[in-house]
């Protein structure tokens, strides 16, 4: 299973990165994590750095729209375990130890354990304004490698569930994705 989170990892000077990550679970597994970044990137350097990382269970779909339009100013809070950074709006948090690292030229797979998990708030329900942002954040993501019109296609779609369910904070989500690919469009005259 994989369960869209927020990691946030530090360097050797303590300097806090968060990053949204799809984060593989082993079935049944209740402390196993697979952190899967692709090169080039900072949670990678800093996971095998530093061999710990905090994973946030966030439903302020504005952090997963944020990194990826460069707004990854969030609150942070120390981690209780271990010498990491906590999202402040989590409802929930794992510290995990780096255990083993599987190379790969494009994909590193980082085995970790947690060490510790703590609740914050409730889960209120799923909602599918947060579905349509973090799928749009993904697109994003990948502006470069997927054509725009097959983006433009999902995007379309992806907006009937926006526009039923959102409240302010997946709109304002939205309105920053909307903004890079219509920067995009611009820039790449399409
Ligand atoms: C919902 C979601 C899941 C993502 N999952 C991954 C992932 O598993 N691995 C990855 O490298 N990037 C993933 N990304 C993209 C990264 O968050 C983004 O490229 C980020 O800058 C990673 O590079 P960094 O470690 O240098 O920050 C995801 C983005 C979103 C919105």
């Amino acid at each position: 299973m994989i369960q869209e989170t927020i990691v946030i990892t530090q360097n050797s000077s303590g300097v806090a990165h968060i990053a949204p990550m799809g984060i593989h679970i082993p079935y049944e597994s209740q402390d196993e994590f697979i952190i899967l970044p692709f090169r080039p990137s900072t949670t990678l350097n800093n996971l095998l750095e530093s061999k710990t990382a905090v994973i946030n269970y966030c439903d302020d779909v504005r952090v997963f729209a944020g990194c990826l339009t460069g707004r990854r100013d969030w609150p942070l809070k120390p981690a209780e375990k271990i010498n990491g950074q906590v999202l402040s709006c989590a409802l929930a948090h794992t510290e995990v130890k780096l255990v083993r690292v599987e190379d790969d030229e494009t994909r590193p797979k980082l085995f970790c354990k947690a060490v510790h998990t703590a609740n914050h708030a409730p889960f209120k329900g799923f909602n599918r304004a947060q579905y349509s942002v973090l799928e749009a954040a993904i697109l994003i993501s990948r502006l470069n490698m997927i054509p725009l019109e097959k983006i433009q296609a999902e995007i379309d779609y992806l907006r009937i569930g926006l526009e039923k369910t959102a409240g302010d904070r997946e709109l304002e989500a939205w309105g920053w994705l909307m903004a890079v690919i219509e920067n995009f469009r611009l820039e790449n005259n399409q």
